[in-house]
């Protein structure tokens, strides 16, 4: 179960509404790299890992992705908040407006929806380890992205911060793998490889 604690874990004080950056933004809650994704691949991993230090690691960091999920809705929903009609339709914000008001929902920055499609949980240490340590890398050059095209310093703040929380997971991701190696050959995993060869290629 979670407990939810009522602030965000880095502060997001926007002065000034920008729809135009908003529509970017909104990439890191419902695109293919964002935070929904992030924690709902960590949060359904975890179940079937073998190692249960690895399992542990990924509520956490499945846990803390929701944190970040929260801090981009707080950014989308700051920068769209009462907006006037002609900004809507001059900042190009009128078709996600027309299905969604100013509501969020999650969705990449071309418009595309979220769907589970854009994770793994395969069920396979290795294979699920390597597929976070590629989303980590996914998610800090998006927010590299975001920083090139972004000016705002309200809006930097939190993106910096979000950026170097995808390096810190990559590693602990790092640390995981070589953890999980370690583990699985201690039980003979390369010998149960071995077994599969046997057992359906080699028939
Ligand atoms: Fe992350």
């Amino acid at each position: 179960m979670w407990c939810y604690e009522k602030r965000l874990q880095y502060p997001v004080k926007i002065a000034k509404t920008c729809p135009q950056t908003a529509k970017l933004i909104i990439t890191q809650y419902g695109g293919p790299d964002g935070e929904l994704s992030a924690s709902m691949r960590y949060l359904a991993q975890r179940y079937s890992m073998p190692v249960k230090a690895v399992g542990g690691l990924l509520t956490d960091i499945g846990t803390e992705e929701l944190g970040h999920m929260e801090i981009i809705c707080a950014m989308v929903y700051q920068l769209t908040k009462n907006l006037s009609e002609e900004e809507i339709v001059n900042a190009g914000f009128a078709p996600y407006y027309v299905d969604h008001t100013t509501a969020l929902w999650p969705q990449a920055a071309a418009g595309v929806p979220f769907t589970s499609l854009e994770f793994q949980s395969k069920g396979d240490a290795l294979t699920d380890l390597h597929e976070n340590l590629a989303a980590e890398q996914k998610a800090r050059t998006v927010y590299e992205n975001l920083l090139r095209v972004i000016h705002e310093p309200d809006v930097r703040e939190p993106l910096k911060f979000l950026r170097a929380r995808e390096v810190v997971h990559f590693q602990r991701f790092g640390e995981a793998l070589e953890m999980t190696k370690e583990k699985l050959d201690e039980k003979n995993f390369y010998y149960f490889n071995a077994e599969f060869d046997k057992q359906f290629l080699k028939k």
